[in-house]
């Protein structure tokens, strides 16, 4: 999907490195800390418990979990260095690590912080030029979450 709007295995690193900042709704990740299988053990087992605590069975819909359990309100690379111990949030994160084709990528983010950025700024610059309407084909919202 990412190849065929011009955009390389690099690039989607890069994107889902914007996991830095944010924060997700317990549902998206329920399932690594509540399977029947047990507990994702691509997760690191200290950071599941943590999840747990935080995303208790009958838990609130609108309780938001930091994706960056580290430095959560900064556009850093501790989100690769997560991946490295086990503490990516959604599977879509820890795959990146566990995955030998895209680990090499995540260790050299993860050690330095100017390669990421260059990689999020052209990756994030060709993702805006995917699918744009022009005209009166679309419009550019005040408001992300609605239609003006
Ligand atoms: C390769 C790029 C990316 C991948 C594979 C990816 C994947 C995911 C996945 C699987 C989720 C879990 C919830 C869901 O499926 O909706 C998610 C949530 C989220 N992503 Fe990404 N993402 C990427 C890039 C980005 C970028 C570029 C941003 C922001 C600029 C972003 C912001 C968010 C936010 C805010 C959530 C939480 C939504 C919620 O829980 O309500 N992601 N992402």
């Amino acid at each position: 999907m990412f190849a065929s709007h011009g955009l390389s295995q690099t690039d989607m690193i890069a994107l889902s490195g914007a996991h830095t900042l944010g924060f997700s709704h317990c549902g998206q990740f329920s399932k690594r800390i509540y399977s029947k299988a047990g507990i994702d053990r691509t997760l690191n087992r200290q950071y599941a418990l943590q999840l747990r605590q935080m995303c208790p069975v009958k838990v609130d819909p609108r309780i938001a979990i930091n994706m960056d359990p580290t430095t959560p309100q900064i556009f850093d690379n501790a989100y690769y260095k997560n991946l490295q111990q086990g503490k990516g949030l959604f599977s879509s994160d820890q795959i990146l690590f566990t995955d030998k084709r895209s680990r090499p990528i995540v260790n050299l983010f993860a050690s330095n912080n100017n390669a990421f950025n260059q990689a999020f700024v052209s990756a994030i610059t060709k993702l805006g030029h995917v699918g744009v309407l022009t005209g009166n084909q679309g419009e550019i919202r005040h408001d992300c979450s609605r239609v003006n």
